[in-house]
């Protein structure tokens, strides 16, 4: 499947994918939001694929926002349904059941700020800025932003970081918890490489359990977290790659987890 603004790579069993867009900063127009929505569920649903990453054409952007060109010319309507599909897209990537990767190349403003924190992992170059600016083209984040920033940094940082749109470095996001490395731009590759290769030669039933864990336990109770936390600790007791992974600790040697 060839895309027009989206790079496709395969490397051993990690699918990245790379918004390519570098003479508009990778910013998401409705096409590109279609595009990696079709990315997003084929790489889903390719056995081959344990780890998918997300980054940015060039080096200057990972996704500098939702297309304002295009939100400019929508009416309320439309921007209704651009909204719901940014979402959409959003809390598809989110509650996958494999490991999504968000190499921040750049600026991650608006629309990109809000696709990096969808994605399960975080990884910034030390050139990155983050932020939700909308506030200063007169409109708000429709993609998310305001539900995941709020739920990740609590509501005096949202707010803040929403209020005013000024980005942050990549240091701040840190400091904030919003990424979870900072690394220079010419050590990203390898560390996103490093973090990626070690996800897929992990237990996929494990993998699964924990992404699902945290991602719904976020939205729920403690009791009803802590009963599909109990559900999904039997299910990796079901595996061949439980025998393997604490038989492979027993013998003292590394395991080899065959997704069984
Ligand atoms: N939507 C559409 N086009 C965008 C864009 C966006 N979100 N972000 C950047 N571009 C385009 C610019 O219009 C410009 O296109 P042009 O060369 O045809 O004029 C090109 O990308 C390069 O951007 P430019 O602004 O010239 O680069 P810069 O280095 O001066 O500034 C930014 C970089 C990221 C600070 C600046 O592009 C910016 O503020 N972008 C918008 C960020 C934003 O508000 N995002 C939220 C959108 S809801």
């Amino acid at each position: 499947m060839t895309f027009d603004n989206l790079l496709i790579n395969n490397k051993d069993q990690v699918r990245t994918i790379t918004v390519n867009r570098p003479d508009k900063l990778n910013a998401l127009n409705r096409q590109t939001l279609l595009e990696l929505q079709q990315a997003i569920i084929k790489a889903h649903g390719d056995d081959a694929v344990r780890v998918i990453v997300i980054t940015g054409s060039g080096e200057k952007a990972f996704v500098a926002g939702a297309d304002i060109s295009e939100i400019q010319a929508q009416s309320a309507v439309q921007a209704r349904a651009f909204s719901a599909m940014g979402q959409n897209l959003m809390s598809l990537i989110q509650s996958l059941d494999k490991p999504v990767i968000a190499a921040i190349n750049g600026f991650a403003l608006g629309g990109g700020m809000e696709l990096a924190l969808a994605c399960h992992l975080r990884i910034a170059s030390n050139n990155a800025r983050l932020g939700l600016p909308e506030i200063k083209l007169g409109i708000m984040p429709g993609f998310g932003g305001t539900q995941r920033l709020l739920r990740l940094v609590g509501t005096t940082r949202a707010l803040e970081m929403s209020l005013t749109g000024e980005p942050i470095s990549a240091e701040r996001a840190q400091e904030l918890g919003i990424v979870n490395r900072v690394v220079t731009s010419d050590e990203l590759a390898s560390a996103v490489l490093g973090l990626s290769g070690s996800l897929a030669e992990a237990a996929p039933e494990a993998v699964r359990g924990i992404l699902q864990a945290i991602n719904q336990g976020t939205d729920t109770d403690l009791n009803t977290g802590l009963a599909l936390e109990t559900a999904r600790f039997a299910l990796c007791c079901a595996t061949e790659d439980m025998k393997e992974g604490t038989g492979a600790f027993l013998e003292k040697r590394k395991p080899e987890f065959k997704g069984r």
